[in-house]
């Protein structure tokens, strides 16, 4: 096997993907270069002789140095929101990088049917596909749904405040853990692939606004009432909540997305992978109780 390179292995994903590659696929340590803005967080992966490299996609010429003898590259999407389009030219800036480098495969972590999102960030992530497909260079996308973690944004304050105002109506999240994600992109970033691919990762399962809310009250004894509110509602409470304007209107993307429909259908694209069930949202959930309750 030729060499993997994972940018932002400092993330959590990043880490979680290279956990995944030594311990669950047995990749050689030393097939795996671990990079990041900050490579001396990553000490740990370099006693176990995973080679380190510096990459910031704010700075080409690192990426030309980074990306050199890579076969197989995973770009983790960087946490870039400020509403300019930052995003977008960071990972343009690495397809061309890899391009350049002559990297025999890249691999990117996307979001569930990215032409017809309408979460406010989605454009940066169809942008970033279409980038890769006229890079010209094989590819596989992994179009990671909603992570099971991302409950902890807002339910522990519904559950303390007992109200969930929601935009999302009865449409719903096949939530998967963060952990399932790495799983399924070390697992595809192990294969040997042919073609270009696109995989969806979805939990087994996928949950309504109420259902969540329901099974939050059991695990917890809160009560909580799902209130359902407009997208301009949501966004206006959103601002009196403190939110800055443009992430108020992405928070409420979400809720707009869920009851569009367009975080759904459940995929078996993470079976295919790895070979599994993914992990339970339910049991997720009756495991956060600590960390729901504050
Ligand atoms: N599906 C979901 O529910 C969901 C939820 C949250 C986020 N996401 C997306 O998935 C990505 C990974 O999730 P996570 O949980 O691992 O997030 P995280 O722990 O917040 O990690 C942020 C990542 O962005 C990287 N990054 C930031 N600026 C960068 C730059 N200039 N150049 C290169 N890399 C840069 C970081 O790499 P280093 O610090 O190592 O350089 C790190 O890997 C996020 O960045 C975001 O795009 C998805």
């Amino acid at each position: 096997m030729g060499k993997i390179l994972i940018t932002g292995a400092s993330g959590h994903l990043g880490g979680l993907v290279i956990k995944h590659l030594l311990e669950t696929e047995k990749v050689a340590a030393s097939d795996i270069i671990a990079a990041s803005r900050n490579p001396e967080k990553l000490a740990g992966l370099a006693v176990k002789g995973v080679e380190l490299r510096a990459a910031d996609f704010n700075d080409p010429a690192s990426l030309a140095t980074a990306f050199q003898g890579v076969d197989k590259l995973l770009i983790i999407s960087t946490d870039a929101m400020d509403g300019e389009g930052t995003r977008l030219k960071q990972h343009k800036m690495a397809v061309a990088a890899a391009k350049a480098a002559g990297v025999g495969r890249i691999h990117y972590t996307s979001l569930p049917r990215a032409e017809e999102s309408v979460i406010g960030f989605a454009p940066d992530h169809l942008g970033t596909e279409s980038a890769i497909r006229e890079s010209g260079l094989p590819f596989t996308f992994f179009r990671n749904n909603w992570y099971a973690e991302n409950i902890f944004y807002g339910l522990p304050h519904a559950l303390a405040s007992g109200q969930w105002f929601s935009a999302a109506g009865d449409g719903r999240i096949p939530y998967l853990l963060r952990e399932d994600c790495a799983r399924a992109i070390a697992a595809g970033l192990a294969r040997h692939e042919t073609e270009n691919k696109v995989y969806t990762l979805t939990g087994g399962e996928a949950f309504t606004a109420s259902e969540v809310a329901t099974i939050a009250s059991a695990v917890t004894g809160k009560p909580v009432a799902v209130i359902p509110v407009t997208d301009e509602q949501l966004t206006e409470g959103l601002k009196a909540a403190g939110f800055p304007a443009p992430v108020a209107a992405i928070f409420a993307s979400f809720d707009t997305n869920q009851r569009l429909g367009l975080f759904e259908p459940v995929t078996g694209d993470f079976k295919a992978l790895t070979g599994r069930e993914p992990a339970s949202f339910k049991a997720f959930v009756e495991a956060s109780k600590a960390a729901l309750l504050g």
